[in-house]
């Protein structure tokens, strides 16, 4: 259990999660608004996606926008929420030819209805695709996908159905977003932040963590192979010597 990788292809780990972040700043840097830096990330996001499944990845957990990501300025947010559905009328297109599924984590109800409509069309179409599994974080926080957990076991206990010493990690893992996927076991943080931003908490005892100094749309593929040598390089003990 405690050894890690050999490099090459065996070595690529199964899932991987990146928080993609450094938009905004890619944008300042070159005196364009942040929606561009949006729209650029929002491009690079379908090359990775692409890559990632090339390379054999099974799992992949990409942090679209968080809980907190309503709090920008309202411009921001529709510019966003214009890309999510551009990307994902193309996802429905691009990646079902790539036999990638789509799964989408967080509470997407707080989308608009058009949008809400498109991610269950991206989701139902894609359902059949056994290549990787690409999760799009989406009105995700971390937090707020566990306290949806306890409230799910909560009423179960309420009902009679369960009682409160007969709740494992089993069972939290179950109720959670990625019920029935694997934990991570490599999590990529472009941007130089160097901070979890409430992504994946539960699911990332164990995870590798890659911090990298490159903003999100300049992150290349090359960045993911180097992202995947370091995790290689390390040794995975989780929790035994
Ligand atoms: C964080 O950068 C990035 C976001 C909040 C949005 C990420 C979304 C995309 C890349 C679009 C993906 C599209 C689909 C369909 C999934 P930031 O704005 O916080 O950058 P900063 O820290 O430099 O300001």
């Amino acid at each position: 259990m405690a050894k890690n990788n050999t490099p090459g292809a065996a070595a690529v780990p199964q899932h991987i999660g990146i928080i993609m972040d450094g938009n905004g700043r890619w944008a300042k840097k070159r005196g364009l608004p942040r929606s561009a830096g949006h729209t650029a990330g929002a491009a690079n996001f379908r090359t990775i996606t692409k890559y990632a499944s090339s390379i054999g990845v099974k799992y992949l957990t990409l942090y679209a926008f968080s809980t907190e990501n309503w709090n920008r300025p309202q411009e921001e947010v529709s510019a966003l929420m214009r890309l999510f559905k551009q990307y994902l009328e193309e996802a429905l297109r691009d990646f079902m030819d790539e036999n990638i599924r789509v799964r989408f984590l967080g509470d997407v109800a707080a989308f608009s209805p058009e949008l809400q409509a498109l991610i269950h069309r991206v989701e139902e179409a894609s359902a059949v695709k056994t290549g990787m599994v690409l999760n799009l974080a989406m009105n995700y926080g971390s937090r707020a996908e566990i306290t949806r957990a306890m409230r799910t076991l909560a009423s179960r206990v309420q009902k009679g159905d369960l009682q409160p010493e007969e709740i494992t990690e089993e069972m939290i893992s179950a109720s959670l977003y990625t019920a029935g996927q694997p934990d991570p076991d490599l999590i990529i943080r472009p941007s130089g932040e160097e901070r979890i931003s409430n992504f994946l908490l539960w699911q990332s005892a164990y995870t590798e963590f890659v911090y990298m100094d490159v903003l999100w749309p300049d992150f290349k593929p090359k960045h993911l192979d180097e992202a995947i040598e370091k995790f290689c390089g390390r040794n995975r003990r989780f929790g035994g010597v």
